[in-house]
């Protein structure tokens, strides 16, 4: 199968022509690659099941793992659940559109393969324009899960969804690079009190002033037992890796940097490439094969915007070996260093 690239604005009148194309492919079953603001997507109609195991098929990935629904309009969201509970709908005045996704009780218009065999569903409304248009041209429900395949880094540029996934879906529509760079902040309103399943732009804090107080998964702190299931099915798969080792180490800024050269040194003289993760101020200070700043060290969101990006460049430079520092920031410093430490497959180091 042949994989166009294709452009669009967020422009009604400019993107007219692709959106009839795309929406024609997503009513006919195809997938459709799709930006939003967090990540790309890899979108197909959410309520047909054929759709469904298609995106299972492209990402390679385990159908137990359920999709996340996208709507363009808020009203959508009766149709697919079965009671909307009074903290979801301040939730959506708040946050929708938005990086926020909601889990629900599902109504049977949504097919269990859409949602992995669960009785739930996840829900988001996505503020992206080009996301918004496509979603009404597909029929007005959107599965999506991030378009990256399987295990690796999620996508933050068309460019990457081609690497992943060319020659198995018709068309990636190109919105530019995302603006956030981590997938959206998930909660689960089905049980007693609301629980956070997976940090992202929106925070704890932003959440709890709207709602009160909200449980955390214990498989975002690491602090599962291995008889504990994360919530999130996505959450317990090995996740964003690049193909190189990757450690983060975790130690005052003299030490880490130290470690780091002395490893960069040894690797070498094994005739390993070592790659570093770091912010622009502690840039020059690494000796090592591919140094990458995220961005400035208080600057989160630069940080988040180009974490994939650079775990992306670490493959393509064929990093043998990767070392990052810690990203401490406020807000949301937990979304990054939730996807770091899966990336890493928890490994860190402390010096
Ligand atoms: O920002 C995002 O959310 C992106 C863009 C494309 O919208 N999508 C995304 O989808 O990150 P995905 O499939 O890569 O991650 C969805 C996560 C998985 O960890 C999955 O297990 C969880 O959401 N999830 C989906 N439905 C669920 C449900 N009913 N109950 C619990 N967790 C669910
Ligand atoms: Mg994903």
């Amino acid at each position: 199968m042949e994989t166009r690239i294709v452009k669009a604005y967020g422009d009604e009148s400019k993107d007219r022509e692709i959106m009839e194309e795309a929406g024609r492919l997503i009513r006919s079953g195809a997938l459709v690659g799709m930006p939003t603001e967090t990540v790309y997507g890899l979108a197909g109609d959410a309520l047909n099941p054929r759709s469904s195991r298609k995106i299972y098929e492209a990402k390679g990935r385990p159908s137990d793992n359920p999709l996340i629904v996208h709507i363009a309009e808020k009203e959508a969201i009766k149709r697919i659940t079965e009671e909307l509970p009074e903290k979801a709908e301040i939730l959506m005045e708040a946050f929708w559109p938005g990086p926020l996704t909601m889990v629900l009780r599902k109504s049977a218009a949504v097919p269990e393969e859409t949602t992995g065999g669960l009785d739930t569903v996840a829900v988001r409304m996505p503020v992206n324009k080009i996301a918004l248009e496509l979603i009404k041209a597909g029929g007005g429900y959107i599965a999506a899960p991030s378009a990256n395949s399987s295990g690796r880094p999620s996508c933050t540029t068309a460019a990457h969804v081609y690497e992943d996934l060319k020659g198995r879906i018709p068309l990636i529509i190109d919105g530019g690079k995302v603006g956030i760079g981590l997938e959206s902040t998930i909660v689960d309103l089905t049980g007693e009190n609301p629980c956070l399943l997976r940090p992202g732009y929106i925070s704890r804090e932003m959440l709890e002033e709207k709602i009160g107080e909200i449980d955390v998964d214990p498989s975002i702190e690491g602090v599962m037992d291995e008889k504990e299931h994360p919530k999130a099915p996505g959450m317990k798969y090995k996740h964003y890796s690049p193909k190189g080792e990757l450690y983060i180490v975790k130690g005052k800024s003299d030490n880490v940097i130290g470690s780091i050269n002395r490893w960069a040194a040894e690797n070498r003289e094994k005739g390993l490439k070592t790659g570093v993760l770091t912010v622009s101020e502690r840039e020059d200070r690494y000796k090592a094969d591919i140094i990458r700043a995220l961005g400035a060290e208080n600057d989160g969101e630069s940080i988040a915007a180009n974490l994939f990006l650079a775990l992306r460049e670490m493959d393509d430079c064929r990093a043998d070996m990767i070392y990052s520092e810690e990203f401490q920031v406020p807000g949301i410093g937990d979304a990054i260093m939730n996807r770091l430490v899966r990336a890493a497959g928890h490994k860190i180091l402390e010096v």
